[in-house]
């Protein structure tokens, strides 16, 4: 007989305090509000102070979840940390954070999906819960994309800002909890957007740094295309599993990249406005933190009620897509 699914008890966030606007970077590289504006919805985004680092903003948001759910980080079993950007290349982010929270009992691990890694991880907490092992489960979603993009590349730069958000999962009573996920990947598209030095394939050398190969490479054109349609077919097979409709949906979290992407997905789907939360003006792409700061700041705001269906869909590097369904 399996166990209950997860669901949220907790919600946490923070976002640094510095702001860059788009005004601003027309004083570093060649564009303009005008531009970023209309082609991606972006007004400003934060960036981290420097001095701090990926564990610090995720401290912050997990003490928040850690309270909303009202346990001590010493019960925590489980602590997955999606990002791409942690402290260090080598050991997880999972495990810095562990030792800043002093979670000594917890295993601690990174999830790498890129911007889907929030969506990976909340499966993988369920799946643990679900089957009994653990009932305390952290999942930080994380990103500084200040620290890797070339802050001379207009076509990257003005896309990424700086956050963390973070939940706490526990198993399920009655209703409530995760209903369905649906993961996927497509290595083939490896090179849309990544980091060609640094890994094995390129160790880092003083020419990698001199060619700037350590800074994020993105093929926007392609991604964009793969997000518009891998989010809808993501999105059926979830309500085609759960036997469900999008009129059934409350509310639809979707990754924060781009505005265009997000309203062309809602017209499609003919969602109202208010079932789809943006922040990506405010925020720009935060890559795994994006759902779950968006998740805390609906929650905050009083708009997710027990009961609603909520969708949550995320794609990005690898290529790498996910889903879930959630009964909050
Ligand atoms: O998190 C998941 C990963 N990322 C994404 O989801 C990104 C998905 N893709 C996108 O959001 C869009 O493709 C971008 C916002 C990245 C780009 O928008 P686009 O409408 O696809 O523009 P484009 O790349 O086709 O560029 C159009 C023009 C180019 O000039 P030419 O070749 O037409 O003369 C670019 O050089 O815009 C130019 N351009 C800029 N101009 C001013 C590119 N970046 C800038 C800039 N300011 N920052």
């Amino acid at each position: 007989m399996g166990h209950n699914g997860a669901a949220i008890t907790g919600c946490g966030a923070a976002l640094p305090e510095r702001r860059l606007t788009n005004r601003d970077l027309e004083k570093m590289v060649d564009t303009s509000d005008r531009w970023i504006l209309e082609r991606t919805g972006i007004r400003e985004r934060r960036l981290l102070e420097e001095g701090l680092s990926t564990v610090d903003l995720s401290e912050r948001a997990a003490r928040d979840a850690l309270d909303g759910a009202g346990i001590k980080p010493h019960e925590l079993e489980l602590i997955l940390v999606a990002t791409v950007t942690p402290d260090y290349p080598l050991p997880a982010a999972a495990c810095c954070l562990q030792a800043r929270l002093g979670a000594f009992r917890a295993a601690a691990m990174d999830v790498a999906a890129g911007c889907s890694g929030f969506i990976y991880a909340l499966a993988v907490a369920d799946q643990f819960i679900r089957s009994g092992a653990y009932r305390n489960v952290l999942v930080v979603g994380v990103e500084i994309p200040s620290r890797i993009v070339d802050w001379s590349d207009r076509s990257t730069c003005v896309l990424f800002g700086d956050g963390a958000g973070a939940v706490v999962m526990q198993p399920a009573d009655g209703e409530r909890g995760l209903v369905a996920f649906e993961l996927g990947a497509d290595g083939r598209g490896r090179e849309h957007l990544y980091i060609p030095a640094g890994g094995t394939v390129l160790p880092t050398s003083a020419e990698t740094v001199q060619r700037q190969l350590h800074y994020v490479k993105m093929n926007g054109t392609e991604i964009f295309r793969f997000a518009v349609r891998i989010v809808q077919e993501t999105l059926e097979r979830l309500l085609e599993k759960s036997h469900l409709d999008y009129g059934d949906l409350d509310h639809l979290f979707l990754h924060q990249a781009n505005l265009r992407i997000i309203e062309s997905i809602r017209k499609k789907l003919r969602l109202p406005r208010e079932k789809v939360p943006v922040h990506v003006d405010r925020y720009g792409n935060m890559s795994a933190a994006a759902i779950p700061v968006a998740l805390f700041e609906e929650k905050a705001a009083g708009r997710l009620k027990e009961g609603d269906l909520l969708a949550a869909v995320a794609f990005g590097a690898g290529l790498t897509w996910g889903g879930i369904l959630m009964r909050w």
